[in-house]
């Protein structure tokens, strides 16, 4: 196998979902359902389709829920079995044999840096990828194939970006890009949550990476930045120092679930696609915005 085959993801989920709460105080903000699944299988399943074998998740305190709902249900399947629902057996028999998973704790929610950091002993010496479960994206191409693609020719690390709305940089980690050719640059800074005023770029890190194990080192050394957190983007800022790093611009209809407007947005989406549901939801929406427009003009 090549050095350059990236096999594992880490996905951290030991954050705190303070902006859901307090839905999120007792319940994990990753098992909320986007229609039938929860947001943490997309991000799963997203990483399968890209050619990810081992998963790694990180979690945290009130988390035991997402071990549950990629273990197999033994009791949930008999019942299943004995009332002739053979086709969701399968579905939830399949949610178990999706990747091999394991698990490591944060203890304490020291910041996504933190998180990765915690990763560090199965991940071992080979690149891996970080994706975040609140970014949802729906892409032909699975947005982490994008990166990986990117990364067997390049061999540097490689961040998952998108153009944001000036006005929304402060929510994320933005680059200094160095434009290479169409939706592809080197990036040659970064800076966590700027001011549309200081911003390099409208380039935001979007919740995709693939990085080296020499991050590993680095967030070691990294000291609290914003917020008290052990920021990735300031390990990030280091590795861009010592070797090359990309950005690639992922083709893709993204929605920030972790945020409730970006979570209803998403939920409505995928409410319209799915094909048993559609057809009626669309009507449903239909007939209320003709009637919200009725009632503004009465
Ligand atoms: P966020 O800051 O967006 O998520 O972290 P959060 O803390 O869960 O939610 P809010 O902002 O308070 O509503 C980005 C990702 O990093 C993980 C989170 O679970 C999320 O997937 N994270 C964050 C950790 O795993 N550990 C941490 O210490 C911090």
């Amino acid at each position: 196998m090549s050095s350059y085959t990236v096999r594992k993801a880490v996905i951290p989920a030991a954050g705190l979902g303070t902006r859901f709460l307090p839905a999120t105080k007792a319940s994990p903000k990753e098992m909320l359902p986007l229609v039938d699944k929860p947001l943490i299988q997309y991000t799963v399943e997203e990483a399968v389709a890209s050619g990810i074998e081992d998963i790694i998740v990180i979690t945290g305190r009130g988390k035991r829920a997402i071990e549950d709902h990629f273990d197999r249900s033994v009791e949930l399947e008999e019942n299943l079995k004995g009332t002739g629902k053979s086709q969701l057996l399968n579905q939830m028999r399949q949610i178990s044999t999706l990747a091999n998973f394991c698990y490591v704790r944060q203890s304490e929610a020291l910041g996504l840096g933190h998180a990765v950091l915690c990763a560090q002993r199965l991940i071992g010496d080979e690149p891996f990828a970080v994706i975040l479960g609140d970014e949802i994206i729906d892409a032909s191409v699975p947005a982490l194939a994008q990166l990986i693609h990117v990364y067997k020719k390049r061999h540097g690390a490689v961040l998952g970006v998108q153009n944001v709305p000036k006005q929304d940089v402060g929510r994320y980690g933005i680059v200094t890009p160095k434009r290479l050719g169409k939706g592809l640059h080197r990036v040659i800074d970064l800076v966590e949550k700027p001011s549309p005023a200081e911003a390099p770029s409208t380039l935001a890190v979007i919740g995709r990476y693939i990085l080296p194990p020499e991050i590993f080192p680095i967030l070691r050394k990294t000291k609290p930045g914003k917020n008290g957190e052990i920021q990735l983007t300031d390990a990030l800022k280091e590795l861009a120092k010592q070797s090359p790093m990309y950005a690639h611009e992922v083709v893709g209809l993204r929605h920030d679930a972790g945020d409730k407007l970006g979570f209803l947005i998403a939920t409505v989406e995928f409410a319209l696609k799915n094909p048993s549901l559609g057809p009626e939801f669309h009507e449903y929406l239909a007939t209320k915005m003709r009637a919200t427009a009725g009632m503004r003009r009465a």
